[in-house]
């Protein structure tokens, strides 16, 4: 697994070329999608890349990580309703080619087959994850099994809380979701992690310091054989203390 460190600027712009490189590369690629904060200038990188015809996303498919239950893709805070308006409203994707699991009617049914819909397209060659402060990874929190594929899941209060700021009142997040799991992460040819600011500084550190376990969704990533970790200071700081303690240097 490697480590990049650099302002959140940097690290996303540094993100989108490896995007953007794969898609020029592979026209027809399967790219796996995060939601949340955290790739925000990403999206707005690849956006902006397309723009001035440095890559055409027209043949390209992709799966979303996770998706709300309860919410359909018309309310604002589903994931499916951020991904039309942070990327897909703004590059050439073919929305039919654009899968965001469904929180809404059959969603049990939805959720067994989306790994084998993964599958039929080859796999994804490369995804894009965020990292919960309490380790998760897409929507797998502590103790979820690392075989895992995508199913519906029970939100902790901590990510409950981390999300209620994009939620009017905390009673409106919805405490459901359905997630792909850590086997279906983990089946990724490619994966690269973007995490800024200081509340991601412990996940950051049990993912490259702690043991690697299932109480730490996220540690099982320095088993990938191709990962790269993108931080900035912030999240980088606890172990860069450690580093420095030990006499390590950054
Ligand atoms: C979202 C997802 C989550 C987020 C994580 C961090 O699709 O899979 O794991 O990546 O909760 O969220 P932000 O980026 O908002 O801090």
């Amino acid at each position: 697994m490697k480590v990049i460190i650099g302002d959140r600027s940097k690290i996303s712009s540094l993100i989108a070329d490896i995007v953007i490189e794969q898609v020029n590369a592979k026209p027809n690629s399967v790219l796996g999608f995060a939601t949340g904060t955290s790739p925000l200038e990403v999206y707005a990188c690849m956006a902006k890349a397309h723009q001035e015809g440095r890559v055409s996303f027209k043949s390209v498919i992709s799966f979303n990580l996770d998706e709300y239950i309860g919410l359909n893709g018309k309310h604002i805070q589903s994931y499916r309703y951020y991904m039309d308006d942070n990327l897909f409203n703004h590059i050439d994707i073919d929305k039919k080619n654009t899968y965001v699991p469904k929180g809404v009617g059959h969603y049990k049914a939805y959720a067994s087959k989306y790994d084998e819909k993964i599958a039929s397209y080859g796999g994804i060659d490369l995804q894009i994850l965020g990292i919960g402060s309490d380790g998760h990874i897409a929507f797998n929190e502590p103790g979820t099994s690392f075989d895992s594929l995508t199913h519906v899941t029970d939100l902790m209060e901590m990510t409950i809380k981390d999300n209620a700021r994009l939620f009017k009142d905390i009673r409106e997040v919805p405490t459901k979701a359905i997630t792909m799991g850590i086997k279906s992460i983990m089946n990724a040819r490619r994966i690269v992690l973007i995490a800024t600011g200081k509340s991601k500084a412990q996940a950051i550190y049990n993912l490259i310091n702690g043991p690697i376990t299932e109480e730490v969704p996220c540690s099982i990533l320095r088993r990938h054989p191709n990962c790269t970790i993108y931080v900035d200071d912030e999240a980088y700081s606890l172990v860069k203390e450690e580093r420095l303690l030990n006499g390590k240097g950054i």
